[in-house]
């Protein structure tokens, strides 16, 4: 599957599924549930090396997991986040989007508004998914983990952030942990796909931590997330429960939303 035929499928209105993967033999099992998109996410840095936040992640980490999900996952997209600090300015930015889509990546991955650095990726012909709401890697800007965009100040805000990206050239627009009502006006106004995670039912896609859905991180699952191993038989089932979960409008649910 090509990024465009995403887009179209999410045009189509079919909504999308897709995961977080760290390495070759999950992206297979991902890949074979019809998972839509894989993302390494710089989120590695919690539930594979088990800091506190993504902060510690580097560039070196992230090609090596992108290489291994990307000889695991032969017709799936794969989006690779640039991890903290190496988004700095455009040129920066450049360079390790090549070396991500040197590792295999299909599309980069970067949080906020950062325009300038979309618009000189996309100049360059990288494709780019953007990330508002909570910005993991702005943890300590943001006081914590908290929904972003509940006053009207901070909502007018994203929207603001969501069209400026989307002029900018991103693909694709992660939304994280906001009100599930500021998400659907942001999918309303925006024509790119809208992939959520805490961002409740109308987004087009929907992206969980894989660790997250199979209930196999040691720390508190969040309050997005549901358990799909719980009550199926194999992991493999669990992947294949959370796509037709996603597909049939059956995950999020209010429960899920803020
Ligand atoms: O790093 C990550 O896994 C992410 C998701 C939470 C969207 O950015």
């Amino acid at each position: 599957m090509t990024l465009e035929e995403l887009q179209k499928k999410a045009a189509s209105g079919e909504k999308l599924a897709i995961l977080t993967c760290y390495d070759a033999s999950f992206a297979t099992l991902c890949e074979r549930a019809g998972i839509d998109a894989l993302l390494v996410g710089d989120s590695l840095g919690m539930v594979l090396q088990g800091a506190k936040d993504t902060l510690g992640v580097t560039m070196q980490d992230m090609c090596y997991h992108t290489h291994c999900v990307a000889r695991g996952a032969h017709t799936t997209p794969i989006i690779a986040d640039l991890p903290y600090g190496s988004d700095r300015s455009p040129e920066e930015a450049l360079r390790h989007a090549h070396e991500l889509i040197a590792a295999g990546a299909d599309m980069v991955k970067l949080e906020g508004n950062k325009t300038d650095v979309v618009s000189h990726l996309v100049a360059y012909g990288i494709p780019v998914c953007g990330h508002l709401g909570f910005t993991p890697q702005s943890v300590h800007e943001l006081g914590g983990y908290k929904v972003q965009g509940r006053d009207p100040a901070g909502a007018r805000q994203i929207l603001k952030d969501a069209a400026e990206l989307q002029l900018a050239g991103v693909s694709m627009l992660v939304l994280e942990m906001v009100p599930a009502s500021l998400a659907r006006q942001v999918t309303e106004i925006i024509e790119i796909p809208t992939i959520g995670i805490g961002a409740g039912p109308d987004c087009d896609g929907q992206v969980l931590v894989l660790q997250d859905m199979l209930g196999i991180y040691p720390g508190k699952t969040p309050r997005f997330a549901r358990n799909f191993l719980s009550g199926s038989m194999s992991v493999q089932e669990a992947l294949t429960a959370y796509v037709h979960a996603v597909k049939h409008h059956l995950f999020p649910t209010g429960e899920h939303s803020f």
